[in-house]
């Protein structure tokens, strides 16, 4: 939308979040609150967006996107004064100014457009979202008069008993007309309970003037709800992730349990996958069709084929391919691929290998650093030895090899193609294809012993 130009405000501490991370900066389904707001900013197109940032700035600037402005408001004296540092640097020809606070992560870009042309098509100077809320405690009330008009906003604190009795409050969303957003910010002072220039004040000196204020109301609640405290966070997380599962559950993924299913907003998931309970999907995790997943799975930054059954395991920045089960009780560690058809069993951590197509490694195994070829089959209790306390070396064990129960595999070795190697044998030398490796003592077998000793 050309002529529109935004300022999101996120230089406060967040004092009542009692945290020394930025309060902007807490993540809700895995993207900062100040991102979620600024995404949605970007679905209007506007031709400037700037960020007002103060407490620890450079760790909120590390986040934004490059095509972010900010201005810095050195100190937190109050919403009007952090609006104050921004208005030199709207952009002249700019019509309108859309002004939101950063701890507002729900609300939608339809919600913003629809303010937007709700104060153009009116003979508004400015115009205020509001809400009705059934506890509006802590929120700024709106004063309509007669008319309809808004007249001025009330702060909590700054409130008498009838204004604290009013339902309708301030979302913190505006839309300016921009030369009387300049014109107004000049005039705010700070002569009220918490000693701050309130961005709200304006509302009294355009109506002085004779200027008409309108008040845009959205019958959704929830989306304005404000984060100032860690149980508002909570309760905010979970709307967003309920809003996660809706949409893809919309688009055809299967989800048996909303309530204890986690999803970030980041993640994809494709159609007639199914997700059980306790299950958490988490980063640029994509997933494709038909797959069961869950119960009880983590899954970060991975990509997942289709047709996988995944349950209570762990997976991280790794490559799934198609057909593989893996669990109940596996580690996937990071800089895996596991390439297709495979079976990961019960107790069997993997870590920076690959597994090609059809491998098995069925229980109680420890695979690190390997390359292990196609149709490959690792034994219980099987250990890729990778590490010296200094460094780290591959294994690398070729097609069709079969590598027997609790062998130990020092690296670095290789296993050649259709090799054997027996159980209980600690192997530290190359085995060549289609040869029988067998590294035990000779079993020694005292006749009688037992008796002897008189023990029976
Ligand atoms: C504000 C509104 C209130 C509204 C509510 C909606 C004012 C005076 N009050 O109250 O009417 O109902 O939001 O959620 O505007 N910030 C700065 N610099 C500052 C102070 C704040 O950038 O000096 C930023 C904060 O980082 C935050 C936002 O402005 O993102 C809102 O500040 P906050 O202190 O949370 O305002 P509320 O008390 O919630
Ligand atoms: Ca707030």
């Amino acid at each position: 939308m050309k002529g529109l130009s935004v300022i999101v405000l996120a230089a406060g501490k967040g004092v009542r979040m009692k945290s020394d991370l930025p309060k902007v900066l807490h993540r809700i389904c895995g993207k900062e609150m100040i991102n979620h707001v600024v995404d949605n900013v970007k679905g209007l197109g506007a031709s400037q967006i700037i960020v007002v940032t103060g407490y620890k700035q450079d760790s909120v600037k590390e986040v934004l996107a490059e095509n972010v402005e900010t201005v810095w408001q050195e100190k937190q004296l109050g919403t009007g004064h952090a609006v104050m540092q921004a208005v030199p640097s709207i952009l002249k020809d700019a019509g309108h100014v859309l002004v939101l606070y950063g701890d507002t992560p729900l609300v939608s870009s339809e919600t913003l457009l629809r303010l937007i042309e709700y104060h153009r098509s009116g003979s508004y100077g400015m115009t205020v979202l509001t809400v009705d809320m059934d506890n509006p405690e802590g929120y700024g009330r709106i004063l309509r008069n007669n008319a309809g008009n808004i007249t001025a906003i009330v702060e909590h604190k700054d409130a008498n008993q009838d204004q604290r009795r009013i339902r309708e409050i301030n979302s913190g969303i505006y839309c300016f007309d921009r030369k009387l957003l300049a014109e107004g910010i000049g005039s705010l002072k700070n002569d009220n309970a918490q000693g701050e220039y309130y961005l709200t004040d304006i509302v009294e000196f355009l109506d002085d003037k004779g200027i008409i204020i309108g008040g845009c109301k959205s019958d959704d609640p929830q989306e304005v709800m404000g984060v100032n405290t860690k149980y508002q966070l909570s309760v905010v997380q979970k709307a967003m992730n309920l809003r996660n599962l809706i949409r893809l559950m919309e688009d055809g993924v299967i989800i048996d349990d909303p309530d204890s299913t986690y999803i970030e907003s980041t993640v994809t998931i494709e159609t007639d996958t199914r997700i059980l309970p306790g299950t958490h999907i988490e980063g640029g995790t994509r997933i494709g069709p038909n797959n069961v997943i869950g119960p009880g799975v983590r899954i970060q930054n991975c990509t997942v084929g289709s047709g996988n059954e995944i349950e209570f395991s762990v997976l991280r920045d790794s490559d799934i391919g198609s057909g593989c089960r893996i669990g109940p009780y596996a580690h996937i560690r990071p800089g895996c691929s596991i390439e297709g058809g495979n079976r990961i069993g019960n107790f069997v951590e993997i870590k920076n290998s690959r597994l090609k197509e059809g491998s098995k490694v069925s229980h109680l195994s420890y695979v690190g650093d390997g390359d292990v070829g196609r149709g490959v089959n690792i034994g219980c209790g099987v250990v890729f030895v990778n590490y010296d306390g200094r460094k780290k070396y591959r294994t690398v064990v070729e097609d069709g090899a079969f590598v027997g129960c609790n062998v130990n595999l020092i690296a670095p070795v290789r296993i050649k193609k259709d090799a054997y190697i027996a159980a209980g044998s600690t192997i530290t030398k190359d085995v060549e294809e289609y040869s029988l490796a067998i590294e035990r003592g000779q079993q020694v077998e005292k006749k009688d012993w037992v008796k002897r000793k008189g023990l029976k």
